[in-house]
């Protein structure tokens, strides 16, 4: 087994699990406390997201594969567009929080320091490829939305909240499984467009992205295979995840040239930050911020609202929130948390919603005001830690 070094340093930190929230508190209650960290831009030494082409023989080197050469699809669904603007504009991020992550880990920020030369060498490599790989995820999405004189999303500047080794993996965990659920969301959407052409080629990333989120959880202490049939999420849902990500008017485009909604985040309050959940039925305690929210005016001061949960292939499970308290229009309130019954393990994806019944996880949109709030409930290795020492 090998990354002993970061284990133990992941071990030793685990207790810190709070501060690595991938939660999406919304303007303006819910960003991370504390100075705003350095905006980042993603280097362009190698031309990303334009490289020429002897850049791009480089990038598929180290990302030991190539772009497909087959020729883009005669025709596209104008409702699919949407699909590969996303998978542009999270790659993206990707990019930037990975080029970031290995820039740490390079120069030995402090946080980001192995003490074992090979583990740090053997972390980097890893970490060069992965980075190649989502540089060509990005590239991929908008080369077809530039065959079809689509909008292509470019860059933004970006923010993290991590400030060590353990909180960066376990976020990258986190937004993994996020992209796990999303990108289940694309393939339906290209299915029912007519796009069945494209559905290949993205299925081959979201497998990537399983292998990815595996070697993550390994490095966290947790089960490599999350769950039978991993969470589903919409699109949506990851786009307004993506906001906090972005330093705000930094992205050289309106985010209304793509056409998702952006809703406000649903702060989870139990377990730390809806990290380390425990295994058991409880009540989990959130809080939203609905301002400028119009949708919500309605109900404002009120509690005909429920908590919907997206987990594995489950149908939506909502529940109904109790013990609200407002302020304005913020509002904390407990909602129950159906863990044994529906074997919650792993992620999550919780949305405060107008309805409580749906027949499947798109429909949840038209009626939430506030997602996702994300849950983990972990199932732990011990075995592992052995290995460490
Ligand atoms: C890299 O280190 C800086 C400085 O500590 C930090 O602000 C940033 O979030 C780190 N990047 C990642 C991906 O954790
Ligand atoms: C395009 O997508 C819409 C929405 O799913 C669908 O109603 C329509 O039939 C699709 N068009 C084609 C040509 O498949």
């Amino acid at each position: 087994m090998y990354f002993p070094t970061v284990l133990s340093a992941v071990t030793a930190l685990a207790g810190l699990a709070a501060a690595a929230p991938f939660q999406h508190g919304g303007p303006p209650g819910g960003a991370p406390a504390g100075a705003a960290p350095t905006p980042f831009v993603i280097p362009t030494d190698d031309g990303f997201p334009n490289p020429s082409p002897d850049q791009l023989k480089v990038i598929q080197q180290i990302a030991d594969g190539t772009l497909s050469n087959a020729p883009p699809p005669a025709k596209i669904n104008e409702s699919s567009f949407p699909v590969f603007q996303l998978i542009a504009f999270n790659e993206q991020f990707e990019v930037a929080f990975f080029s970031s992550l290995l820039q740490n880990v390079t120069q030995n920020v402090p946080g980001f320091t192995l003490p074992d030369p090979k583990k740090k060498d053997e972390l980097i490599d890893i970490l060069e490829t992965v980075l190649a790989q989502e540089k060509l995820h990005a590239i991929n999405a908008a080369k077809t939305l530039a065959n079809f004189n689509q909008f292509v999303p470019v860059p933004c500047k970006y923010q993290f909240p991590t400030s060590n080794i353990y909180e960066a993996i376990a976020l990258a965990e986190r937004f993994t499984d996020l992209v796990l659920g999303t990108l289940q969301d694309g393939a339906q959407t290209l299915a029912r467009n007519g796009d069945a052409g494209a559905v290949r080629g993205l299925t081959s990333s979201l497998g990537q992205e399983g292998q990815q989120s595996g070697f993550y959880r390994i490095l966290l202490s947790k089960k490599p295979s999350e769950k039978p049939f991993l969470t589903t999420n919409v699109a949506a849902f990851a786009f307004s995840a993506l906001q906090q990500f972005i330093v705000p008017g930094s992205c050289p485009f309106p985010l209304s040239n793509i056409k998702l909604p952006i809703f406000p985040g649903v702060s989870v309050l139990s377990g730390q930050g809806g990290t380390n959940v425990e295994p058991r039925d409880q009540h989990l305690a959130f809080k939203v911020d609905l301002t400028g929210v119009s949708a919500a005016d309605a109900y404002i001061g009120k509690s005909n609202l429920w908590i919907t949960y997206f987990s594995g292939q489950l149908l939506p499970i909502s529940s109904p929130i109790v013990n609200v308290k407002w302020s304005g229009r913020v509002a904390t309130f407990e909602a129950e948390f159906p863990f044994t019954a529906n074997e919650m393990v792993g992620l999550s994806v919780a949305s405060l919603t107008t309805k409580g019944q749906f027949a499947n996880a798109p429909e949840v949109v038209a009626s939430t005001l506030a997602a996702p709030g994300l849950i983990q409930v972990d199932d732990r290795v011990k075995s592992w830690d052995g290995f460490k020492l």
